[in-house]
């Protein structure tokens, strides 16, 4: 039985098949290629020695994803597939509701009509809002969420809850991200944006070889130890790795559960600069600049849920992630582009 990867050649699907595949699993790849490359694809089986199917599908291609079906003995989806630009969002809402939303209730249809009930979603710490207090928790109140993007998210997950509670066939494990960074210990794999980065350690990264003149700080007036952005940085491989707990868990069990997928530990935009000098002895300049519009001020999570229910947590600090992005951006400074 193979486990369905849609979005499985971008930045956490790649590195999640990886870990799929090292954990003996057959999985089947899809997705559109919009903001990712095949090539990821290649570089998994070369990470890891295995072959695996990969389809050019769209999540709203209703026909395709019916093919996709029949074709392979799918048994869970771990669902990735959708557009993920904060900034993009706020400017394009209609196809971020199309796409994310839109797809992933074709891909929930597709997956009824095979009798598939089992699914682990790729949601975000956005779903937590500006109203809650640090360190947040699965319990929490969500909503308020400050961009289309994280709205998606938020609707998705209260899509999948009932779904879940209309049929209690479902198995639903949605997984809360906090700051995905870092990459395979290859360098093989990585996060490669398109155009200029929107999120902070692929522009430190691109600073760093030379692409981009300095980092922007955007603000220092915040509510925190240095004035900058707290954030939870997890690297990419311990986020890969939680989603193999959690698939487990659902094979096993019915219903609706959430995971924060954090460290659990608040780290700000100046540190993550020193931590990535650090790692890598390269001087990263920057210049304080003026907040960006929808950011919070500090945001990280409540980890123990994960470790008591899934027996996962994080392994890797700020310092091995800034060193495996190093390596990853050095030996492909244009991504999977080169
Ligand atoms: C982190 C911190 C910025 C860029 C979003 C989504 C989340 C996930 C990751 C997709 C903030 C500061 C950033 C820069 C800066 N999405 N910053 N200069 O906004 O926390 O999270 O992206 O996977 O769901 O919400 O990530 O990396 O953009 O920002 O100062 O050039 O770095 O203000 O404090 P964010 P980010």
């Amino acid at each position: 039985m193979a486990v369905l990867v849609t979005g499985g050649a971008g930045f956490i699907g790649s590195h999640t098949c990886v870990e799929l595949l090292n954990a003996g699993r057959e999985i089947a790849v899809i997705d559109n290629f919009v903001n990712s490359s095949p090539k990821a694809c290649d570089r998994v089986r070369k990470i890891t020695g295995k072959d695996f199917p990969l389809e050019e599908c769209s999540i709203c291609d209703e026909k395709a994803l019916d093919s996709v079906f029949t074709k392979y003995p799918i048994e869970a989806v771990i669902h990735f597939a959708g557009l993920k630009a904060v900034g993009e969002s706020c400017v394009k809402p209609l196809e971020y509701y199309d796409n994310n939303i839109g797809g992933t209730l074709s891909l929930l249809k597709a997956m009824r009509a095979h009798g598939v009930k089992t699914i682990v979603f790729s949601s975000s710490a956005t779903v937590y809002g500006d109203k809650n207090q640090v360190p947040f928790n699965e319990k929490m109140e969500t909503g308020k969420t400050t961009n289309p993007y994280g709205t998606t998210k938020l609707f998705i997950e209260q899509i999948l809850e009932d779904v879940s509670k209309a049929d209690r066939e479902w198995s639903v494990s949605l997984l809360r991200y906090f700051n995905p960074i870092g990459a395979h210990e290859s360098g093989l794999i990585g996060e490669a944006p398109n155009g200029i980065p929107n999120n902070l350690m692929p522009y430190i990264s691109q600073v760093a070889v030379g692409k981009l003149k300095e980092v922007g700080v955007f603000g220092d007036d915040y509510p925190t130890p240095d004035g900058t952005g707290v954030r939870d940085y997890i690297h990419v491989v311990d986020l890969a790795k939680g989603h193999l707990a959690a698939l487990d868990r659902a094979l096993k069990v019915k219903g609706t559960e959430i995971y924060n997928l954090g460290t659990g530990k608040g780290v700000s935009v100046l540190e993550l600069i020193h931590a990535f000098e650090e790692a890598t002895g390269v001087k990263i300049p920057y210049r304080i600049k003026a907040r960006r519009a929808g950011d919070i001020a500090a945001s990280y999570a409540d980890v123990s849920k994960a470790e008591k229910v899934l027996g996962w947590k994080a392994e890797k600090n700020i310092v091995d992630a800034c060193r495996d992005s190093w390596n990853w951006q050095t030996h492909n400074p244009n991504g999977y582009n080169d």
